[in-house]
C-alpha cells in the first residue's frame, strides 16, 4: 500500500493537535507534568513552620523558643507610659550607640522618613502635617525642648506624647536612638548636653588608650 506523503503529514499534524488538546483537559493542573529526576526537585526535608507528624512535642517542624525568649534587638521597655516613667528615663536611659557621623546620618534617614512631616526639615516643628496640628510640635532647639535629655526623647519616641504618636511599631529600639542622634544635632547643640558631657568625661581614659580616635 502506498502511503500519501501528504496525508501522513497532515494525519500527524492533526493527531499530535488533538492528542496536545486532550492532555491539557485531563491533566491536573497541580501535576508538574514529566520531571527530569524529581529527586533533584523534591527533597526530602522539611520546610520551615510546616506541620510535622515525626515529633510529638510540637506540630511544627521547628522547635518552639524556651518560654520566656526575648527576640534579639526586642528587649521589653520596662518604664511606665507616666510622669514616672518619663523622669526616670530622662535620669537613666542614655544612647547606647556611639556619637559619630555615621550613626547620624543613619539617623537623618529615618527622621526623613517618620518625624519630618510633623517636625519640619530644621526640627522647627514646621513640617506640612505639623502645621495643621492644632498645637504644632515645639522646635527641638527652642527653650522647651533644647535641654531635653535623651532618655526622655526615647520615651516620648516609644509610648507618643500629647498628638505625637508612639513609633514602637515603626522603630526598632536601636533605630530610635539612631534618630536620637539626629535630633540632638537639631537641637543646635555643639557642646553636649551636661548629663552627656559627664559621661563623655569619664570615658576619657578609654578613648585616649584607643589613640584618641573614639568620640
Ligand atoms: C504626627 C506628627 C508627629 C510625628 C510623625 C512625630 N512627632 Fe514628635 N512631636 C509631635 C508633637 C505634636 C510633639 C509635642 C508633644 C507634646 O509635648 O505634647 C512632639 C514632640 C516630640 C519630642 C519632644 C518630646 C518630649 O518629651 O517633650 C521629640 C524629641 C520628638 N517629638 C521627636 C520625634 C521623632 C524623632 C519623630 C520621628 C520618629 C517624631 N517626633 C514624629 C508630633 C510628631
Amino acid at each position: 500500500m502506498k502511503i500519501n506523503l501528504k496525508y501522513f503529514v497532515l494525519g500527524s499534524v492533526a493527531l499530535a493537535v488533538v492528542s496536545f488538546m486532550a492532555s491539557c483537559d485531563k491533566m491536573d493542573p497541580n501535576s508538574p507534568g514529566v520531571e527530569y529526576m524529581p529527586d533533584m526537585y523534591r527533597s526530602p526535608s522539611y520546610e520551615t513552620n510546616s506541620i510535622t507528624t515525626f515529633r510529638h512535642d510540637t506540630v511544627s517542624t521547628n522547635r518552639l523558643p524556651v518560654a520566656g525568649t526575648i527576640a534579639r534587638g526586642y528587649m521589653p521597655y520596662t518604664l511606665t507610659n507616666d510622669s514616672t516613667g518619663y523622669g526616670l528615663a530622662g535620669r537613666t536611659l542614655h544612647n547606647p550607640l556611639p556619637n559619630t557621623p555615621e550613626i547620624t546620618e543613619q539617623g537623618k534617614v529615618i527622621y526623613g522618613k517618620f518625624c519630618v512631616h510633623c517636625h519640619g526639615a530644621a526640627g522647627m516643628g514646621d513640617g506640612k502635617v505639623g502645621l495643621k496640628l492644632p498645637g504644632p510640635p515645639p522646635a527641638y532647639s527652642g527653650d522647651a525642648l533644647k535641654n531635653l535629655p535623651e532618655g526622655k526623647m526615647f520615651h516620648t519616641i516609644t509610648y507618643g506624647k500629647g498628638l505625637m504618636g508612639s513609633h514602637a511599631s515603626q522603630l526598632s529600639v536601636e533605630d530610635r536612638w539612631k534618630v536620637i542622634r539626629y535630633v540632638q544635632t537639631l537641637q543646635g547643640k555643639k557642646e553636649a548636653p551636661a548629663e552627656a558631657a559627664a559621661v563623655a568625661e569619664d570615658a576619657k581614659p578609654i578613648a585616649k588608650k584607643n589613640g584618641g580616635k573614639n568620640k
